[in-house]
């Protein structure tokens, strides 16, 4: 157990987890036996329903959450259900976020306000009801956010996304140090190219070089044949820092993207 935790962590809040990386932690921390509330839009139920089924396959309980992260109310609400029927509330991942493609000089406002009310807000709507129930508990806890490498530096076509991960890098540094005397832990995780619906870009990925990420590797300054992997990379970090033994890394932005971006 780590300092201020007198009891296990069992119950996880995983947003944006029907598909890619969410779905992929949600099922990394149902084999360690965390019982899940997952979220995501309810235009997105029918695969939300399918990862509730696999974590129940594994044992675990799934609660399956339907709402739009930027709105403070939903999460409010979403929260203090998965507390009423989970029992509490030890690891929040806020993770849904939304990719606008866009250069600057074309960039729609509308545009650029839903990716900071998704990427930005969401997250902080997150952090905010997360924090508030765990410090209730008095048992320490772990809150991360998806960040990116693009939250560390630009890319072309990519500006509303790398605001809004250069900002959940802020917001996570300044939670983390209020959260301190609480024994709760706030870091990101920051990948590179990984393989999702949201790396799959079609015409893009045909016109930057062919092929799932080929897109997205162009923002990121790399080659078609630049790395890329699934979403277990990112589960598997994520596994490590909600574990006891992660107590003392906070406030961090930790990079898993197969040696793209160095800190
Ligand atoms: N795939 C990558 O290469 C990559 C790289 C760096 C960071 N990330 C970040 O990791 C996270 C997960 O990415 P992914 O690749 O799995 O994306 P994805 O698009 O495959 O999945 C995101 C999920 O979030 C949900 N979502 C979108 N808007 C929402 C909202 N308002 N409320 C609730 N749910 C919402 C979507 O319906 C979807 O199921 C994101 O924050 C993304 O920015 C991804």
């Amino acid at each position: 157990m780590a300092p201020g935790q007198t009891t296990p962590f069992t119950v996880a809040f995983i947003t944006g987890a029907a598909q890619g990386i969410g779905r992929e932690i949600a099922l990394r921390l149902a084999d360690e036996g965390f019982n899940v509330a997952i979220n995501d839009i309810p235009s997105n139920a029918d695969a939300l329903h399918s990862v509730a089924k696999e974590v129940e396959a594994k044992g675990r309980k799934a609660l399956p959450l339907f709402g739009d992260v930027s709105e403070e109310d939903t999460v409010r609400v979403m929260v203090e259900k998965a507390v009423e029927v989970l029992g509490r509330l030890d690891v929040m991942i806020a993770n849904a976020a939304i990719a606008i493609i866009s250069e600057i000089v074309d960039l729609d406002v509308e545009k650029f306000d839903r990716a900071l009310a998704v990427n930005v807000r969401g997250v902080m709507l997150c952090y905010k009801y997360a924090a508030r129930q765990m410090i209730k508990q008095g048992n320490g806890g772990r809150i991360l956010g998806a960040a990116s490498i693009l939250g560390k530096r630009g890319g072309p076509m990519a500006a509303a996304y790398v605001a809004s991960k250069f900002a959940v890098r802020g917001l996570t540094q300044c939670l983390a140090i209020e959260l301190a005397p609480h024994h709760i832990t706030v870091n990101t995780y920051a990948p590179g190219v990984i393989l999702t619906p949201m790396t799959a870009m079609g015409a893009l990925d045909e016109a930057k070089g062919g092929g799932h990420g080929a897109a997205t590797k162009w923002v990121c300054g790399l080659p078609p044949d630049g790395p890329a992997a699934g979403p277990e990379v990112v589960a598997s970090l994520v596994s490590y820092l909600v574990k006891p033994e992660a107590y003392f890394i906070t406030g961090q932005s930790l990079t898993v993207d197969g040696g793209v971006v160095f800190n």
